[in-house]
């Protein structure tokens, strides 16, 4: 399967944020990683509608949106409508998987589900005919800059495992802590989207620092 790195722009610097942008796109950044959090899924709040809709006007990069919010059945539409080219929600938030799931896919966008590191492989199996994407967390949600879990690789080998036996190419993403010393470990268990925020926001040379996450170089 390709690899591809998305970039979480929570560690992007918001008072340039245009120039943000740019340097992403010609640095070979396949995604924007988009962290929306509500206060109440997670302590932290970050941006939402109107900064994905400005977002969407600079740029024709793919809006990765990942929703940490507690109903997200009942804003998918909206960010849909505001630019969003594929939608992850938890499984832990309070809306109905299934009906969200398909509230999402009737927008006609990619479809993701997150687990959280305490959530087992397992609950997201049944899922996987309905999925483009499943976001396995490798931190806490509710901040960038945190240290890799370890714990969490035996998920992202089991989803793969499970995805495999069903016949089914579903992109895995995995999100905190992905670095030059990370990446590798979380390609060889099966993910192929990795996000990196502070990692590739603190790289001299994002473009490299990409093509690094993406082969798992240097590990
Ligand atoms: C954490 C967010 C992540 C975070 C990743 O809740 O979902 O996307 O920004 O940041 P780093 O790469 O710094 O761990
Ligand atoms: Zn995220």
């Amino acid at each position: 399967m390709k690899n591809y790195v998305s970039a979480s722009v929570l560690s992007a610097d918001m008072l340039d944020f245009r120039n943000e942008i740019r340097k992403l796109e010609k640095s070979d950044i396949d995604m924007l990683h988009f962290d929306v959090m509500d206060g109440i899924f997670v302590n932290n709040i970050t941006f939402g509608l109107p900064v994905l809709q400005q977002v969407r006007k600079a740029t024709d990069m793919t809006l990765d949106v990942h929703l940490m919010i507690a109903d997200p059945l009942k804003y998918v539409k909206k960010f849909a409508d505001f630019g969003a080219d594929m939608i992850s929600f938890h499984i832990e938030s309070q809306s109905d998987t299934m009906e969200t799931i398909k509230a999402i896919r009737e927008c006609g966008i990619r479809t993701a589900l997150a687990i959280k590191p305490a959530t087992p492989a397992e609950d997201v199996f049944e899922y996987l005919p309905y999925l483009d994407m499943v976001l396995v967390m490798t931190v806490e949600p509710g901040f960038g800059g945190q240290s890799f879990m370890p714990e969490t690789v035996d998920k992202i080998r089991k989803i793969r495992e499970k995805a495999n036996s069903l016949g089914l190419e579903t992109d895995i993403e995995v999100d905190g802590g992905i670095n030059d010393k990370t990446a590798s470990i979380v390609l060889n268990a099966g993910a192929n989207v990795l996000v990196s925020g502070s990692y590739l926001f603190a790289s001299d040379d994002m473009k490299t620092a990409a093509a690094v996450l993406k082969e798992g170089e240097l590990c």
